[in-house]
């Protein structure tokens, strides 16, 4: 089945919040945002705003009837800045006017009085001066002082790695329409539905019936939706909630820029110990996490990096450190890999070094470490699969990865001013919300007398192909034909409660809520059919391509006739059903236990040319086996394991986030901030699914995909650290991302910008 929504999309025909005709009515928000990063509020002047024809009204922190505090683990996130500023965009005053223009040229006049108050911007700080959100967390697994004394090498370092920017392509944005009574429809580009009606109900003081939330899709969310949506869909429903017309508020891409959080920067130190023979006894890492202003999802973020901290190798003896650090950033906040990324770093680096000092090929390390079949992860769960040996052998079989060592040795030894590298990059990530009762979702199906369907869950779709999953899982198990099947906006009048859509489950939580649901009309239509044909046993009839079969043989019934017939014999033809991820758990005071369903396993050699002389360099391959399960639509899925390889990619170079010493935004466009191109991608993508992998969790044996491949992209790192290393066998290269050009040439020749500065002073 290709992409359900693929021909709206490139017909721009595909409706996104802001395509629905414009009530005649409506307003339209700008928020007034803090210039600095830190701050104590001494006025606030919003007259001149006011007076600007066209203007409607000005909203502050006063104009909020109930909670002001917002957050979906810690409620420690103010809707509009009171006394005090701590990061730059913070959120002060909404103004509405009848134009978004309008309304930005009021903002423009609201002057605001700060005595500033000096920011802290670096996570080590923060955590020295006890700003920590939550609780430090420890897993501990084996006698990690003891293990010391067996080691032959012991190495530390420090990594220092960098955020990332969503980039979705659908800024920010939120339209609300007040309607009967005090209640609100909102439609938000949120991938957390709930998040939104609950927050906006708490802000309003009104209970969670009055608010309907609808997202019919996102334009890109990853993770930047999660948490993150819920405040502008706020902001935009006081203001219809207070001038009782509707309201619609969009970010700029600018502003969406600077006033929301990105992925998490980390500061992470480590010592790893392994044998003569590179057998890894012992690792410790503390992570410094740069939480940014409020908790956002920071401390969830924190626990999947340390769920995922030794990544795909068995260590004996582990300590695993970490805390969310509060610092004068936006809250940094979900994207893909939710910190599994910035741990997988931290352990690839740690080998890295120990390769170098034993002057051993990375991958020799990394490949007699792998995780098996039993091993232990350090939060207890065993690992259920084969998967990491299996396609790391397969990666090195497949793509005669002796070949690529030899030939990339040949043209380091024969050519100086540029220089190859590659890495192998094994993944083994844990499916399912890190928070166990996350795990949950619910699905309603309708099936209309015509024979056609309607299917609600609580997942959104946001470019990863979830309703064309959904559909094609409605089709497998209905037996009917795709034209059939209605695929219907995410709404939380029709699902309530529902978990946000990420952690990559979203259709195995809400596939298989819809499979339970689809198996109870099917139960009833299989009792009518029996009836109809004068037989006892439902249970032998099937419905294929819409005829319907008894013990396998063709009868004279239809789905159309069937469903006609259902309806006329009083029949429920509606069904809504719930599914919880049975067998998982996690106990926070032992930091052990079972949390993920099952782990998304591969591996991928990445292949680099470094220009020396210039610092850029090119992606030659990147060459993937991934453990897909069954899949539900290899097409889709090979979408996610690119988009995912792209974002991983990028966030490893070229994608620099650069704030001043006062917590602003440097690279505030994109003319500064640079994120992957068409031309920026690897020549040479390939990708192999290991499709013959079981999983009894996920709908019809899939696995989830959104997340893992983006880990892929870690690799390109120690690929242009071997190029480097090929150019300057003695450099001393840092364990910084992101990897710029500009941060590779510092590194080749920083013994000669060192000369050039001293010569200078
Ligand atoms: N793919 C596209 N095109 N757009 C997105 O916003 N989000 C990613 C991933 N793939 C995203 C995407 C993230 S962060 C997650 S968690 C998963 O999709 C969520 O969807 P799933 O649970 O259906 O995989
Ligand atoms: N992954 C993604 N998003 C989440 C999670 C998680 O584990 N927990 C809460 N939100
Ligand atoms: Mo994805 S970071 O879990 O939205």
């Amino acid at each position: 089945m290709k992409r359900i929504d693929a021909v709206y999309h490139v017909r721009g025909e595909a409706e996104f919040v802001d395509d629905a005709p414009r009530p005649a009515e409506m307003l339209y928000a700008a928020v007034f945002a803090s210039p600095v990063a830190h701050g104590a509020i001494l006025s606030l002047d919003t007259a001149a705003a006011l007076a600007l024809e066209g203007v409607a009204a000005v909203y502050t922190v006063a104009d909020i009837p109930g909670q002001t505090l917002w957050g979906s683990i810690i409620a420690d996130q103010p809707l509009l800045a009171k006394d005090e500023v701590t990061y730059v965009g913070q959120p002060i005053a909404v103004v509405v006017g009848k134009t978004a223009a309008i309304a930005r040229q009021a903002v423009n006049r609201i002057s605001l009085q700060v005595e500033e108050r000096p920011p802290v911007l670096d996570p080590r700080q923060a955590f020295e001066r006890g700003h920590i959100i939550g609780s430090p967390r420890t897993f501990v697994l084996g006698d990690v002082d003891q293990a010391w004394e067996q080691c032959d090498l012991i190495l530390e370092g420090t990594c220092d790695i960098g955020g990332q920017e969503h980039l979705y392509l659908e800024t920010q944005r939120a339209r609300v329409i007040p309607q009967e009574g005090q209640a609100l429809r909102v439609y938000s580009a949120t991938q957390n539905p709930y998040a939104a009606q609950r927050t906006i109900a708490q802000m309003l003081g009104l209970p969670n019936h009055a608010i309907e939330v609808d997202v019919k899709r996102l334009g890109g969310g990853f993770g930047g939706k999660e948490e993150q949506a819920t405040l502008w869909a706020c902001l935009a429903a006081l203001a219809a909630w207070r001038t009782h017309q509707p309201v619609e508020l969009v970010l700029s891409r600018q502003e969406d820029l600077w006033m929301t959080g990105k992925r998490h920067p980390y500061i992470s130190d480590f010592k790893i110990g392994v044998t003569q023979e590179g057998k890894i006894l012992v690792y410790e890492v503390k992570h410094y996490q740069n939480a940014g202003a409020y908790a956002d999802l920071s401390t969830a973020v924190l626990e999947r990096s340390l769920f995922h901290s030794a990544n795909a190798y068995f260590i004996p003896n582990v300590r695993i450190s970490g805390a969310s650090c509060r610092t004068n950033l936006p809250p940094n906040t979900a994207l893909r890999g939710f910190g599994g990324p910035q741990a997988m770093f931290v352990m690839e680096s740690a080998i890295a070094q120990v390769a170098e000092a034993l002057g051993r090929p990375r991958g020799e390390i990394q490949s007699q470490n792998l995780l098996q079949l039993g091993d232990a992860f350090p939060y207890g769960q065993r690992l259920q699969t084969d998967g990491v040996r299996q396609t790391w052998r397969e990666a090195e079989h497949i793509y005669r990865l002796a070949e690529i060592r030899d030939r990339i040795a040949q043209y380091n030894a024969s050519h100086f001013e540029t220089k190859q590298g590659y890495a192998v990059m094994p993944v083994c990530f844990g499916i399912s919300f890190t928070a166990t009762f996350m795990n949950q979702a619910s699905a309603l199906v309708h099936v209309y007398t015509d024979g056609s369907v309607s299917v609600t869950t609580g997942g959104v779709e946001m470019g990863q192909g979830l309703s064309t999953k959904i559909a094609n899982l409605a089709v497998k198990a209905f037996g009917i034909g795709e034209q059939r099947i209605k695929i219907e906006s995410t709404n939380t009048t029709r699902i309530a409660n529902m978990s946000p859509t990420a952690a990559s489950v979203t259709t195995d939580l809400n596939g298989q809520a819809m499979l339970l649901a689809i198996e109870q009309i099917l139960a009833r239509l299989k009792s009518v059919a029996a009836a109809q044909l004068g037989v006892d046993d439902p249970d032998r009839i099937a419905i294929i391509n819409e005829q319907i079969l008894y013990d396998g043989q063709p009868t004279d019934w239809t789905w159309d006739r069937l469903v006609a017939t259902a309806f006329l014999t009083r029949t429920n033809l509606s069904a809504h059903a719930f599914y919880a991820t049975p067998g998982i758990g996690f106990d926070r005071t032992k930091e052990k236990g079972t949390p993920f369903a099952y782990h998304v396993c591969g591996a991928a050699i990445v292949e680099v040319t470094l220009d020396c002389l210039r610092g850029t360099y090119k992606i030659d391959a990147v060459k993937i086996v991934h453990d897909l399960g069954r899949s539900v639509n290899p097409l889709v899925d090979r979408g996610q394991v690119e988009g995912g390889l792209a974002q991983g990619l990028g966030w490893m170079t070229i994608e620099d986030l650069q704030f001043n010493e006062k917590g602003r935004l440097l690279s505030k466009d994109l003319s500064t901030y640079k994120a992957p191109d068409v031309f920026f991608m690897p020549d040479e993508i390939a990708i192999q699914f290991l499709e013959d992998m079981e999983n009894t969790t996920g709908p019809y044996g899939s696995k989830a995909v959104g997340e893992p491949p983006l880990m892929y992209g870690i690799g390109i790192f120690f690929a242009l650290r071997q190029a480097m290393r090929a150019f300057k066998p003695q450099g001393e290269f840092a364990f910084a991302s992101p990897l710029t050009p500009e941060r590779v040439l510092c590194e080749l020749y920083a013994d000669e910008l060192k000369e050039i500065a001293e010569s200078i002073s």
